[in-house]
């Protein structure tokens, strides 16, 4: 597959994380629970198949631009340590809802960090 291609995957992937993200945050901010919340088995698809196409598509890219050989540059560790924070922040919402707003409001900036540091490969 082209690199061009992988890169839509990984846009793809992180519109359906972070659309799933959002959602559940949202939700959880007015007082809603796993169990009332209608639209919980899309959400977790959403973020499932979000996480996967991230990652998969990251490592195609990666490939295609000759990056994987002699190992992992160090802004490839820290985004993949940013995809574990904003993987595992899926259900903490409704554990701590007290995260929730803070989730809903500063995701998008981890987010961000995470294109930073493809975009300007800092280290
Ligand atoms: C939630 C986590 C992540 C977010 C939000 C994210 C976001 C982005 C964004 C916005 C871009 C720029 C696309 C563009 O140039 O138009 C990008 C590129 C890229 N990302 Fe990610 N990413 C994430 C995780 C990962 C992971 C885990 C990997 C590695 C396995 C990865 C590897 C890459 C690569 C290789 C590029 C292309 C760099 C280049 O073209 O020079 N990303 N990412």
């Amino acid at each position: 597959m082209p690199y061009e291609a992988y890169k839509v995957l990984h846009i793809l992937g992180i519109l359906l994380l972070f659309v799933a993200l959002g959602g559940i945050a949202l939700h959880a901010w007015n007082g809603g629970t796993k169990q009332d919340n209608q639209g919980r088995r899309a959400a977790a698809a959403m973020h499932g198949l979000g996480l996967f196409l991230i990652l998969l598509a990251g490592f195609g890219m990666l490939a295609r631009l000759g990056i994987i050989q002699g190992g992992l540059p160090g802004w490839v560790w820290a985004k993949l340590a940013l995809w574990l924070v904003i993987g595992g922040l899926f259900l903490m919402p409704y554990r701590r809802p007290g995260i929730a707003k803070p989730v809903f409001l500063l995701v998008p900036l981890l987010g961000a960090l995470a294109a930073v540091l493809a975009i300007y490969k800092p280290f």
